[in-house]
């Protein structure tokens, strides 16, 4: 099936807010993390058929530094530390992916930050 795209602004957000201050994103906005451990991205997505399914994270790191984060299905931790590199500027966005398994019907996605710099600006995620 063609991937269904979840906007970042529309998740549930802990110590991360919706911002604008930069081009290239999709929807009304991205979201901008806290620099810290701990924030995290949280979206309710539905799929038809269980099993593997590629989710991929729509992301902006204007530093040199990757920016890992844990990707949780369910409220288990499925792909921990995935690394989000640098895009060079934060008008760059890319694709950082991750496969995971999910059940038939809605399943929580959780993107949490893990390094003390948060995570990188999200513009989206596609499943
Ligand atoms: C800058 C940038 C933000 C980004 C932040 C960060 O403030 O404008 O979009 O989220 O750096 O380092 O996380
Ligand atoms: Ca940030």
């Amino acid at each position: 099936a063609p991937a269904t795209e979840y906007q970042a602004e529309a998740a549930t957000l802990s110590e991360a807010s919706v911002a604008t201050n930069h081009t290239g994103y999709t929807g009304t906005g991205f979201v901008d993390y806290v620099n810290a451990v701990g924030g995290y991205i949280e979206w309710s997505v539905s799929v038809a058929d269980a099993g593997t399914h590629t989710l991929t994270f729509r992301y902006a790191n204007g530093t040199a530094v990757t920016r890992p984060m844990d990707i949780a299905v369910n409220g288990s931790v499925a792909a921990a530390g995935v690394n989000f590199a640098s895009t060079t500027n934060w008008d760059t966005w890319a694709d950082g992916q991750v496969t995971v398994t999910l059940n038939a019907g809605v399943n929580t996605i959780r993107a949490t930050g893990t390094s003390a710099n948060g995570g990188p600006n999200v513009d989206r995620l596609s499943v």
